[in-house]
């Protein structure tokens, strides 16, 4: 059956990265039909929303969303990109943010002993709760007087089902990342339902760490961890910290999916780079990995394969923009992919 996926290249970098991406996927020759939508700055600048809602409908009811990045400096609203991102994954419930950071290339990797460079590991964060809804408020705004407070909601159903999610996935060894050190409320339902629902895998090695620790240790010895499960905020972190083990944030790939849906969006983790955008140098790979997630997530389990061989075919073979050590330039890279298909 034909996918029909909806591709939104959003902003800056996303214009440059997403084109890339979906050439790969041509060139995979995947049963796809795509669709692109504008969203973004271009549309808020001619005084309409960024993501009108026959547009967003329209997302709603794609087998899956290609998604490149939102992010404007001559937008002066800086909420307006956490809007239309944040709308997505709230609205379509996509409840699992998945974060792989695997080193294709020993050169990438910023550790000193070789013997700890191989990260290959996969975070998955929270993607509809926590510091991210959007709860709370400025009280005397602009006072000296001022309360600004912003709350960490978490329910039972959204932690239990990262968690479930996260022991589901691990193979072997899982870590669960908080801070119910100091943030003891919320960090008590994470530490209850974690230890009620170990119960279930005791073939699984499980493992708790502070969040501080945690970014300790990923710099450490990033490979000690197969599978890290934590909430919104401090995946969001991590997850950059982890794309600096694989060679910075051009590289790193994300899906946002609920699993009972099949709903799906595919993005890189970086956002629209608006300090090298433009000058054709914008690292595509976050991109076209994300695409071979989504391929993955549709059921084409060897395009995705192929697609990771062919990425890191290419970084080895130093096919790669200046981020890598390369000196190509966005399309050729999407070009030296493609042609390992
Ligand atoms: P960023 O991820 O855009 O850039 C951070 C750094 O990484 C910059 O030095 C940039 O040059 C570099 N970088 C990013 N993507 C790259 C690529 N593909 N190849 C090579 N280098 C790359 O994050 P920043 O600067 O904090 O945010 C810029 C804008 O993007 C802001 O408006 C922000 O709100 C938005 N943003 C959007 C996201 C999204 O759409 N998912 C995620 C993060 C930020
Ligand atoms: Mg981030």
């Amino acid at each position: 059956m034909t996918q029909h996926v909806a591709v939104v290249a959003g902003d800056l970098a996303g214009q440059e990265v997403v084109p890339e991406a979906v050439k790969v996927l041509r060139a995979a020759q995947v049963d796809y039909e795509f669709e692109d939508f504008e969203v973004g700055a271009t549309r808020l600048l001619r005084g309409e929303p960024a993501l009108p809602e026959d547009v967003f409908d329209q997302l709603s009811s794609a087998s899956a969303i290609l998604f490149g990045a939102v992010g404007d400096p001559r937008v002066p609203d800086v909420g307006y990109a956490a809007q239309v991102l944040l709308k997505l994954r709230f609205e379509l419930d996509l409840y699992i943010n998945l974060r792989p950071a695997r080193l294709y290339d020993d050169r990438l990797s910023p550790l000193r002993d070789p013997s700890r460079r191989g990260c290959d590991l996969m975070i998955v964060r929270e993607n509809t709760e926590g510091l991210y809804v959007g709860s709370g408020g400025r009280f005397k705004a602009g006072t000296q007087d001022e309360v600004a407070i912003q709350e960490d909601v978490n329910t039972y159903k959204g932690v239990t089902r990262v968690l479930e999610y996260g022991l589901g996935l691990a193979q072997e060894r899982l870590c669960m990342v908080d801070k119910s050190n100091a943030m003891h409320i919320s960090g008590a339902l994470w530490q209850e339902r974690w230890r009620a629902l170990c119960a279930d895998r005791p073939d699984l090695k499980t493992r708790h760490l502070y969040v501080d620790a945690a970014a300790m240790e990923l710099v450490r010895d990033p490979t000690q961890f197969e599978v890290i499960v934590t909430g919104n905020m401090f995946g969001d972190i991590l997850s950059d910290l982890s794309a600096a083990l694989i060679g910075g944030m051009g590289v790193a790939p994300s899906a946002n999916v609920n699993p009972e849906t099949g709903r799906g969006l595919f993005e890189p983790v970086h956002g629209s780079a608006p300090n090298i955008a433009g000058k054709g140098v914008v690292n595509p790979v976050g991109s076209i990995l994300s695409a071979g997630l989504m391929a993955r997530h549709l059921g084409d389990v060897s395009v995705a394969e192929r697609i990771e061989a062919a990425v890191r075919d290419a970084i080895v073979a130093r096919e790669c923009t200046p981020d890598l050590g390369g000196n190509l330039a966005t399309a050729e890279v999407g070009d030296a992919i493609a042609r390992r298909l």
